[in-house]
């Protein structure tokens, strides 16, 4: 029977995802990350009919530029599947393309969910992964998985702090012995950042640009703070004339941009040091000596670990590669199931 189960793990194709409102990741076990691609489905429609054309890179390519008849959408908001039958595809096409459609048997699927995500959301996320033909799934807290990706101590009688800034939402929760004592969710991410930018640009030089041009600018040029001295750097955007109509190149530079990002900023900031206040000394003083960790691409934002660094006097570090760190964090919980028997959850 050993030798059975050991044959069956070596064919074994269980996955951990990070399914995100940006970004999902799928970790496969023994294998590490093998999927990294944005959250967005095109779907079209022939005759009534709705099918999924392509999902990932491909379909981020198409967002804001399809045809009437093809629409790509991004099926998470907020951390939450806003779209649950889109979402469903989304999930099935990512992991028949890491694993398989016809894996040996099938897998044990970890998936992560927001602190803040509700019963139903819970079980939203569970059946699009049990959809896939899981034979377990279980899930795990996603500040819980970003701290266990970013190398924290979770398990031990010491308090951490994570701060994760996905494109959707912003957590801050504090663990400890496992269990997250404190949490706390702003949908305040990436999205809020872009959308931001997006209005300024607007109000400002009468043009309309995209989402993924706003999300090109926070990542050319886009910082927490506001240059000490002089514009800081620049960079050319295109989009539509709002009293003309007619496409229009125009020039925007870092003080802009920094200031159109600085209320969505104060909002993350805001956020943690709420959390702060709410943190038990003991806990408290843990924080202290080991800082906050940021994890997520919001934290890749120039200049946000500096910001919050002088908003709390406490030390700052980003983890590294935020961007895969939740899904590495789920990895490990997938690959040490028992150790992490506690904070995997099958009941929900
Ligand atoms: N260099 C960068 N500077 C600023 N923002 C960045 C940078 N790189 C990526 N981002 C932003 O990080 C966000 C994606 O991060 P991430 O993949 O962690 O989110 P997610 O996990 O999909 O979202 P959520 O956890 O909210 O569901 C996007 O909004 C993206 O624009
Ligand atoms: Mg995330």
């Amino acid at each position: 029977m050993r030798f059975l189960n050991k044959i069956t793990s070596l064919f074994s194709s269980d996955v951990a995802i990070d399914l995100g409102t940006a970004n999902t990741v799928v970790y496969v076990r023994g294998k590490g990350i093998v999927l990294n691609e944005p959250s967005v489905v095109a779907i079209g429609e022939k005759k009534g009919k709705k099918s999924v054309i392509a999902v990932g890179d491909e379909a981020k390519q198409m967002l804001g530029r399809t045809p009437g008849q093809i629409q790509a959408i991004r099926p998470l908001r907020n951390g939450v599947i806003a779209d649950f039958d889109v979402a469903d595809e989304m999930i099935r096409k990512f992991i028949y393309k890491t694993v398989g459609r016809n894996s040996l048997h099938h897998p044990m699927i970890v998936i992560c969910v927001p602190s803040g995500a509700t019963a139903v959301e819970r079980k939203a996320i569970r059946e699009a992964a049990q959809n896939s033909r899981a034979k377990k799934v279980a899930l795990i807290e996603e500040p819980m998985a970003a701290a266990i990706g970013a190398g924290l101590p979770v398990s031990e009688p010491s308090g951490s702090m994570i701060v994760d800034i996905g494109g959707g939402t912003t957590e801050v929760a504090v663990i400890s012995l496992g269990n997250i004592v404190y949490s706390r969710s702003v949908p305040v991410g990436g999205d809020k950042l872009d959308e931001a930018i997006i209005n300024y640009i607007r109000r400002n030089h009468n043009l309309l640009v995209g989402e993924t041009s706003a999300e090109r600018i926070k990542k050319a040029i886009g910082s927490a703070s506001i240059p000490v001295s002089g514009e800081g750097e620049k960079f050319e955007i295109k989009g539509r004339d709002l009293v003309d109509g007619v496409p229009k190149e125009i020039t925007v530079t870092e003080r802009q941009v920094a200031e159109s990002l600085a209320e969505p900023v104060s909002q993350i900031v805001e956020t943690v040091k709420i959390a702060l206040e709410h943190t038990a000394p003991e806990l408290a003083a843990d924080i202290v000596d080991r800082g906050i960790v940021m994890t997520g691409g919001g934290a890749l934002l120039k200049n946000l670990d500096q910001v919050l660094r002088q908003a709390t006097g406490l030390p700052v570090t980003v983890a590294e590669d935020p961007l895969t760190c939740v899904a590495m964090g789920t990895g490990r919980a997938l690959e040490q199931s028992s150790k992490y028997e506690d904070i995997l959850s099958s009941d929900y």
